[in-house]
């Protein structure tokens, strides 16, 4: 089963797949939690420079460094986690990029799925979770969390773009769960934590039969 979670900034990703690794893992089951960018050695190098304030980078250049940590770290962590029969929850994968690059940046839709096909090799996740929230709420909440852990100047890059911009990148969200229904569900990410893990849980028990 190949899970992933996508929404904003601050949506509360990280906050829920903790509490369904515990959930999958209390009922015995084998569990990878890993992230995009930086899931892998190589991206945990490239995060650090596709997240920093300090640079601008050209668009094309920024798409294929998300891409080429998605090659290595569906080959090297995601494939052979599969296959010894784990769960794998990645916090963003591919959504993102189209969410991001796609309708954040501008980029050809079916282009960047097409470069995410050739750098996953057509791997897509079985349920894809998107945490929904106004993004002006999101980015609240992410600047409080980023304070918190003074990360401001070393990973806040995306949070620093506009707010149209992360606008953009919520509709995009929805419109990718409108267009694949099978693999979406849409959840309010302004409930509780316990609620949404329980309607994340309530998803992913229907997902995985
Ligand atoms: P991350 O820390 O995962 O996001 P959050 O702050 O929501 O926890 O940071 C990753 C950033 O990179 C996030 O702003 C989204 C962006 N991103 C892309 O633009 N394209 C991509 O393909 C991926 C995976 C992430």
């Amino acid at each position: 089963m190949f899970l992933t979670v996508e929404g904003v900034e601050g949506s509360g990703k990280s906050t829920l797949l903790t509490a369904l690794a515990v959930r999958l893992e209390a009922r015995g089951t084998t569990v990878l939690r890993t992230r995009e960018p930086g899931g892998c050695p190589l991206g945990a190098r490239l995060r650090p420079l596709l997240l920093s304030a300090d640079w601008t980078p050209d668009p094309n250049a920024e798409l294929f460094l998300f891409l080429a940590d998605r090659a290595q770290h569906v080959a090297e962590v995601i494939r052979p986690a599969l296959a010894a029969g784990a769960h794998v929850l990645c916090d963003r994968y591919a959504d993102s990029t189209i969410a991001y690059q796609g309708y954040g940046r501008g980029m050809d839709l079916e282009w960047l799925q097409r470069l995410n096909d050739c750098a996953t090799g057509g791997l897509w996740p079985d349920l894809t979770l998107v945490l929904d929230l106004p993004a002006e709420a999101g980015l609240l909440r992410a600047a409080r969390r980023n304070e918190a852990q003074g990360l401001s100047q070393t990973e806040g890059r995306f949070e620093a773009e506009s707010l149209a911009f992360h606008e953009r990148i919520r509709q995009g969200f929805l419109d990718r769960a409108r267009r694949f229904p099978g693999r979406f569900r849409v959840l309010d990410a302004a409930l509780p934590p316990p609620a949404l893990a329980d309607q994340a849980w309530a998803a992913l028990r229907m997902g995985a039969h």
